[in-house]
């Protein structure tokens, strides 16, 4: 990996002792945003590549939805089979609000896997640069429900492009990864009258299968069986060039970030003339809503006609890789990088 990277900290807490990452991919566009992660992995380097890769993804994901912002993000790696004290929570997230505070506004951080708006409200305890605290506090609270309306927007888009219709009634989904936003996706989803094939890899998520009448099977199982939509919604890397082959789906279009295992199995979906909705387009709406609620200073319903109008984007990257013969993440690529390089001003906040 080419490193393109502005600055990038790995540090000891002081108070937790847990290895933390921040890594600002880009303020081109403006100060870089991205959430903080709080999650187990088997080493620090594997926290670090995770970080790097997400940052960078985050620069993507801003520009391609139009936002004053690049990107960035936060990695507090907790060590495989540990699971944290409340006050080593505590101690690790105002480690993470000292290091974005000195950062002096490069960054601002928010949650992602792992962290959650009450977690925001102690980060914020060191740095006034979060997101998503709690409305209560002053915050726009949980973005989850926000990049799950954006993801149902991009399942739309997706249907329009497979079946000539936007309707979801009837048609199959398998989400993969229960968790905040798949869960609403799901039940989003249920709710338009689908079709769902759920999966997660905590087995106490078949009650949602239950409660929503859906069949629960395990991920291998969810991933490869015959419906309309693959939506994965758990951590990246779901597509692997073997689950590639194996796929039973039209389109793919989730929620995790950093979808495809390595850059080849974009082309690999277009051969197998799978339609796939890049990620960083279709799971843009927690961020969108946190920009735009909190720097730009919009209204509610605003801030949701923002995060609808990833439909017609996506709707327009599936008509440009189509018409271009390109993949639909070569497309996105190009839309992010053209914005890239038509700077725009720098808001303030948030
Ligand atoms: N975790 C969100 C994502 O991956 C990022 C986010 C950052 C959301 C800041 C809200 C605020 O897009």
């Amino acid at each position: 990996m080419e490193f393109s990277h502005e600055s990038v900290v790995v540090r000891r807490g002081r108070r937790s002792r847990l290895p933390i990452v921040v890594a600002v991919h880009s303020t081109a566009l403006g100060r870089a945003v991205g959430g903080c992660r709080m999650w187990a992995y088997d080493s620090w380097e594997g926290g670090l590549r995770d970080a790097l890769r997400l940052s960078e993804g985050m620069t993507r994901k801003c520009a391609a939805a139009g936002l004053p912002n690049g990107g960035g993000k936060t990695v507090v790696v907790v060590p495989a089979g540990r699971s944290l004290t409340a006050d080593e929570r505590r101690d690790a997230l105002h480690d993470v609000g000292d290091i974005v505070a000195e950062l002096g506004g490069a960054y601002v951080t928010g949650p992602d896997a792992g962290t959650g708006p009450a977690d925001m409200a102690v980060i914020g305890e060191r740095t006034e640069y979060v997101f998503c605290r709690p409305e209560a506090v002053g915050g726009s609270g949980d973005p989850s429900p926000f990049t799950a309306l954006g993801v149902v927007a991009a399942l739309r888009s997706t249907c329009l492009a497979l079946f000539g219709s936007p309707a979801l009634a009837g048609r199959r989904f398998a989400v993969i990864g229960l968790g905040h936003v798949g869960e609403q996706i799901a039940r989003q989803l249920a709710a338009a009258g689908a079709g769902l094939v759920l999966s997660d890899v905590d087995p106490a998520k078949r009650s949602l299968g239950a409660e929503l009448g859906a069949v629960f099977a395990e991920p291998d199982a969810a991933a490869t069986a015959e419906v309309d939509v693959l939506v994965p919604a758990a951590l990246g890397g779901l597509l692997t060039r073997d689950l590639v082959a194996r796929l039973r789906c039209g389109a793919v279009a989730g929620a995790a970030n950093n979808q495809l295992a390595d850059p080849g199995v974009a082309e690999l979906l277009r051969e197998r003339e799978i339609l796939w909705a890049p990620d960083y387009i279709a799971n843009a709406g927690g961020v969108v809503n946190a920009v735009s609620r909190e720097v730009l200073g919009d209204e509610p319903e605003e801030a949701v006609k923002r995060i609808e109008s990833i439909a017609d984007t996506l709707t327009g990257l599936f008509e440009t890789a189509a018409r271009t013969k390109i993949t639909t993440a070569q497309a996105a690529d190009d839309l992010a990088r053209q914005r890239l390089s038509v700077p725009v001003p720098t808001a303030p906040g948030p």
